[in-house]
C-alpha cells in the first residue's frame, strides 16, 4: 500500500503531458494537447490531454481520467505500479508501507489527531455543551453542512474533558503533549486541555489527514487567551508547509486555474459557504516559499485577498514577491476599508466577493497604484526613490516573460530606461543580496558606530514599521554613512516586515540588527525622534556634499569653477535652513575619519 499523501504528491507533481507523451504523439492546441486516440483507430485526433486539470479525455473511445488511470488502461499497470512509474519520473520517492503501517512511525500521531477531531466534532453536535458553539457558527452564517464539510468541532470550556476522553481511549499523554493538544503548566501538576471554549478547525494535509488544529475563541479575546490558537509545530505538522483548506480546495483550484489566498480560517470557511471553493489560507504566518511551491502544483495564478490596510498591504506585497520567486503570477484583490472576505461574503454573498475578485490587479500594478496614491511620482527625487520599492518585485519575478512586461511597465511609469533598470536589478540583486556589498558598489562601506541619529532612526523604523513609508520620501540608503546600518535600512525598505536578515549577510551586520530588534527602549514621542533623526541625517548629507564640493573646487579648472560655486551656494542655503544643532562641523567630519570619495554624492 502506498500512503495517500504520497499518491497525492505524485499526482500533483506529475507531468501528465510528458508521461502520456511517451505513448501518444501529442501536439499543443491552445491550453490543451491533442493526438490520435491510443484506444481506438482514427484519422483525426480526438484524444486530449488537459494539463491544467491533470486530466485526459478521449472522445472516440470515451475513456478519460488522470495520469494513473491512463497507465492502467493503456499499459495494463496496477494502480500501485502506475504510481511508482509516475513517481520515478516526478522525483517522488514512492515507498510502499504494509497495510498495518508498521513503517510509518508517525501513525499514532495521525491516529491521535483523528481521534481528537472526532472528539471535538461530537462536542459540537452534542445538544447541551455544543449549543452555544452551534449558535455562534449559525450567527456567522455557517450552517451544519458547511461545518460538517470542514470537520469543525467544539472544544468545551473545561480543563480536562479531552484529556479524560483521550485517556479512556488509551492515547499516550506524552504524544498528546507533543501534538499540543495537552499542555503542562510551568508549576507542574497535571496536563490540561490546550483547546478550551473554542470552535476547532482541523488542519489537514493535502490528502485529508488531520495534522493539527486551529481554535477560535468563543467570545472576546483577553490576556492569555488569544482569539486564535494554533497547534504548535509537531512531528506531523509544520506551519510553513501547510495551507489551510487545500485538501478541499485543490480540485477547485485546478478547475478554476486560480487560487485565492486569504488570511484566516473563517475566510476560507465562509467563502466555501457561498460556494467559492478555490480558497486557502496560511496559518497565521507569512506565505512561505514552501506554500508557493505547493500552490504551484495546482495553478500558476494566485490572487491575494488580505486585509487592505497598510499592514495587510505590506503582507500582500511580501507574499506576492514570494510567489513571483517561484514563477507564479500574483494579483491583488482590494476590499473596502475594514472588510475581510468573511464580512463581504456575509453581507453580499458570492456575487459581492466575485465582483471584487474580478477586479484583481497584478501586484506590480497595485504597487505602482499605491505609490501613486501616496504621491511618490510627484517629484523627480521621489520617483527615483520609488524605484527602491519597485525593484524587489521586479527582481522577484522569475517568469522571464512576466519580468519583461514588468520592466516595460516600470520604465514607462518612472521614465527610467530599461537598460538602467536591468543594471539596477543586477546591482542590488537579491538572492545573494549579500554580494551586493563590495565589488559592485562604488564605495566600500565605511564602518563607524558613532552616529547616534542613524541608530535612532533605525530604532524608530523597527519599532513602528509605519514610519518606513515616510522615511523613504526623505532619505535613501546612500544617505546613511554606517555600512551596517545602510544594509539594514535597505532591507527594511525592501521588506518592511523584515524580522531576519537574508542568509549570507555579514555576521557583524546581523549582530547589530539583532541588537536593534532586541532594544527594550520605548519611544515616548516617535514623531519628534523621527523628525530629529531624519533632519540630522539630511544635515549630514549636505555637509558631505559641501566637503566634496570644497575638494572639487580645490582641484577644478576655471571652466568648472562657476558651476561648483553655484552648487556650493545652493548647499549653503539648504544648510542654513536647518536648525543649528543638526549641522555637523567640518572638524567632526575629519575626526570621524570619513573622507568622501569623488562623485559619490553627485547625482
Ligand atoms: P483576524 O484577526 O483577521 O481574524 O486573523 P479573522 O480571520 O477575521 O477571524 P474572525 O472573523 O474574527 O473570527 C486572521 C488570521 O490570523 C491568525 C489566524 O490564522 C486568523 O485566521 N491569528 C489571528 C492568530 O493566529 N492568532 C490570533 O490571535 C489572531
Ligand atoms: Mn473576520
Amino acid at each position: 500500500m502506498i500512503p495517500d499523501d504520497v499518491v497525492e504528491e505524485v499526482r500533483a507533481r506529475a507531468d501528465i503531458v510528458g508521461v502520456i507523451g511517451e505513448f501518444v504523439q501529442l501536439k499543443k492546441a491552445g491550453k490543451e494537447f491533442r493526438g490520435l486516440s491510443p484506444f481506438k483507430q482514427e484519422k483525426t485526433p480526438s484524444f486530449y490531454v488537459i494539463p491544467a486539470k491533470a486530466f485526459f479525455h478521449d472522445f472516440s473511445s470515451g475513456e478519460s481520467g488522470d495520469v494513473f488511470s491512463f497507465l492502467m488502461k493503456h499499459q495494463g499497470m496496477s494502480f500501485t505500479d502506475a504510481v511508482k512509474y509516475v513517481g520515478a519520473r516526478s522525483g517522488v520517492d514512492v515507498r510502499e508501507v504494509s497495510g498495518r503501517g508498521r513503517d510509518d512511525p508517525w501513525r499514532p500521531y495521525y491516529e491521535a489527531s483523528a481521534y481528537a477531531n472526532s472528539f471535538f466534532q461530537e462536542r459540537l453536535r452534542e445538544s447541551e455543551g455544543g449549543e452555544a458553539a452551534r449558535a455562534y457558527l449559525e450567527g456567522r452564517g455557517i450552517d451544519g453542512e458547511a461545518a460538517e464539510r470542514f470537520g469543525l468541532g467544539y472544544a468545551p470550556d473545561e480543563w480536562g474533558a479531552f484529556r479524560e476522553a483521550a485517556s479512556v481511549h488509551g492515547l499516550d499523554e506524552g504524544m498528546l503533549l507533543e501534538l499540543g493538544l495537552l499542555k503542562k503548566s510551568e508549576k507542574g501538576g497535571d496536563p490540561y486541555d490546550a483547546f478550551r471554549n473554542r470552535i476547532v478547525f482541523p488542519i489537514e494535509s493535502v490528502a485529508g489527514r488531520v495534522l493539527a488544529f486551529g481554535g477560535r475563541l468563543l467570545g472576546e479575546a483577553g490576556r492569555g487567551s488569544p482569539k486564535y490558537l494554533n497547534s504548535p509545530e509537531s512531528p506531523i505538522f509544520s506551519k510553513g508547509e501547510v495551507l489551510y483548506g487545500l485538501s478541499w480546495a485543490r480540485n477547485h483550484i485546478r478547475r478554476d486555474a486560480s487560487a485565492l489566498v486569504v488570511e484566516g480560517f473563517m475566510d476560507v470557511v465562509s467563502l466555501a459557504a457561498v460556494e467559492i471553493r478555490n480558497v486557502v489560507a496560511p496559518l497565521g504566518t507569512a506565505l512561505t516559499t514552501m506554500h508557493a511551491r505547493t500552490l504551484k502544483r495546482y495553478t500558476t495564478q494566485v490572487r491575494l485577498l488580505f486585509d487592505s490596510d497598510p499592514a495587510g498591504l505590506r503582507a500582500t506585497f511580501r507574499a506576492a514577491d514570494t510567489l513571483l520567486g517561484q514563477g507564479l503570477h500574483a494579483s491583488v484583490v482590494t476590499l473596502p476599508d475594514g472588510e475581510d472576505p468573511d464580512s463581504v461574503a456575509r453581507a453580499g454573498g458570492a456575487e459581492a466577493v466575485r465582483g471584487f475578485v474580478a477586479q484583481a490587479v497584478d501586484v506590480l500594478d497595485r504597487k505602482i497604484a499605491m505609490l501613486e496614491e501616496r504621491g511618490w511620482f510627484d517629484s523627480i527625487e521621489k520617483t527615483r526613490r520609488a524605484l527602491d520599492r519597485l525593484l524587489p518585485t521586479l527582481r522577484a519575478a522569475r517568469d522571464p516573460r512576466l519580468r519583461d512586461i514588468y520592466l516595460t511597465r516600470v520604465a514607462e511609469r518612472t521614465g527610467v530606461r530599461r537598460e538602467t533598470l536591468v543594471e539596477e536589478m543586477r546591482m542590488a540583486s537579491a538572492p545573494p543580496r549579500r554580494s551586493r556589498a563590495a565589488p559592485l558598489r562604488r564605495r566600500p562601506a565605511p564602518r563607524f558606530h558613532g552616529l547616534g541619529e542613524e541608530r535612532t532612526l533605525l530604532l524608530v523604523l523597527i519599532k513602528d514599521r509605519d514610519w518606513i513609508d515616510k522615511v523613504v520620501e526623505r532619505i535613501g540608503p546612500s544617505d546613511l554613512e554606517d555600512g551596517d546600518y545602510r544594509v539594514i535600512f535597505e532591507e527594511l525598505i525592501a521588506d518592511p516586515e523584515l524580522d531576519t536578515l537574508p542568509e549570507g549577510t555579514p555576521p557583524e551586520t546581523v549582530r547589530r540588527f539583532e541588537q536593534l530588534m532586541a532594544d527594550p527602549e520605548t519611544l515616548t514621542s516617535p514623531e519628534e525622534v523621527f523628525g530629529d533623526a531624519v533632519g540630522r541625517i539630511e544635515g549630514n548629507r549636505i555637509d558631505r556634499r559641501l566637503t566634496a564640493n570644497a575638494e572639487e573646487l580645490r582641484r577644478a579648472g576655471p571652466e568648472e569653477q562657476g558651476r561648483l560655486v553655484r552648487d556650493k551656494q545652493e548647499l549653503m542655503k539648504e544648510r542654513q535652513a536647518l536648525p543649528v544643532d543638526w549641522r555637523r562641523s567640518g572638524r567632526m567630519l575629519s575626526a570621524i575619519g570619513r573622507i568622501p570619495q569623488e562623485g559619490e554624492d553627485g547625482k
